[in-house]
């Protein structure tokens, strides 16, 4: 049996994906900027030649269901596109939440991508392994690099320009995100069901197609200036948009709990005491601040002081995907 091992962050949009141009390729039907997060960790060990038994493990136990289904389903397409016949399998481990809107899935398949290409031997550029990690979920073509990141939408449709690049590495620009968890549990609508649900039947979802390329101009000259207040302001609006578009969708669909508007209005008041502090929100009810890392120990506290906040994670920017073992399969 061969293995490797490799590391990837998450990564937490500024500016949203949210909605496909193809579903398959998972193809955006908007380009995307976020942070990569160095304590938000997957590990994958990608394994062939193994004996029969789960193909999927995620923290010591066989996962079960879709995920499982997914997960094969990838290392499959993994496997053919890499050019083996062989069976591929996985064991992940993350240090936070799976399935809880706090982006498990980027860092899972971005390290996924990576480890398969490793114990594969077959190099790929970065950009290529941005594709790869991509087709197991959108967000995971952010992942391949640290720091900030743009995600393209691409205009091929075999989806080769629909890859992430770098805009500044971690250390170029230090920021902290501070994650307000609200609720640990799996988030109820998945966001690949959410988003067709929502290109398919909200109202709004033109004008957010629409709106996404200023935000993306906005948010890169915010980045350029090193303007925090000006990228915080960007992402708010983004992600207050994206959250519009999906309760007007029919029916509804809420990824906020009583707490997330406490958490949020918590941001705000931290703003009108003169910390810089900006609010993001995903695909499920935790709330994520942005903010100076001088100020990030201060925005935890408030944070945790929010009834009904079950826990704070703190994190700096952290680097791209990386081997922990096995050889590095990119230039
Ligand atoms: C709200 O990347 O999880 O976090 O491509 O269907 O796997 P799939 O979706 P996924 O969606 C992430 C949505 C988001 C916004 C973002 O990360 O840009």
């Amino acid at each position: 049996m061969r293995e490797a091992l490799a590391r990837a962050c998450a990564n937490v949009a500024l500016v949203k994906y949210w909605g496909k141009r193809d579903e398959l390729r998972n193809l955006p039907a908007v380009g995307s900027i976020s942070v990569t997060l160095a304590d938000l960790v997957a590990d994958a060990r990608v394994s062939v030649g193994g004996r029969d038994g789960p193909r999927f493990i995620g923290h010591g136990r066989a996962v079960e269901g879709r995920a499982a289904r997914r997960m094969e389903e990838y290392l499959d397409w993994l496997g053919r596109e890499l050019g083996t016949a062989e069976r591929l399998s996985v064991e992940v481990d993350t240090t936070f939440p799976v399935g809880a809107g706090l982006a498990s899935s980027a860092a899972i398949h971005c390290a996924v991508a990576a480890a398969a290409a490793s114990v594969l031997e077959v190099a790929v550029e970065r950009g290529r392994l941005s594709a790869l990690a991509r087709v197991g979920s959108g967000s995971a073509a952010r992942s391949v690099y640290g720091g900030w990141v743009e995600w393209h939408h691409g205009e091929r449709a075999d989806g080769s320009d629909s890859i992430a690049t770098p805009i500044l590495d971690e250390d170029a620009w230090p920021v902290s995100m501070v994650v307000a968890i609200v609720d640990e549990g799996p988030k109820d609508v998945p966001s690949r069901d959410a988003m067709r649900h929502v290109a398919e039947t909200s109202p709004l979802y033109a004008a957010w197609i629409a709106s996404q390329p200023p935000d993306l101009a906005a948010m890169r000259d915010a980045i350029a200036a090193r303007d925090l207040e000006a990228v915080g302001t960007i992402a708010e609006e983004n992600c207050l948009r994206m959250h519009a578009i999906t309760f007007a969708a029919r029916p509804p669909i809420v990824y906020w709990s009583p707490v997330t508007l406490a958490a949020m209005e918590a941001v705000r008041g931290l703003r009108r005491a003169g910390c810089t502090a900006y609010f993001t929100i995903d695909a499920g009810p935790q709330v994520k601040v942005l903010c100076r890392p001088g100020d990030a120990q201060r925005v935890a506290k408030t944070m945790s002081e929010v009834p009904g906040v079950v826990r704070t994670l703190s994190s700096s920017l952290g680097p791209g995907v990386r081997l922990l073992e096995g050889a590095t399969p990119w230039t």
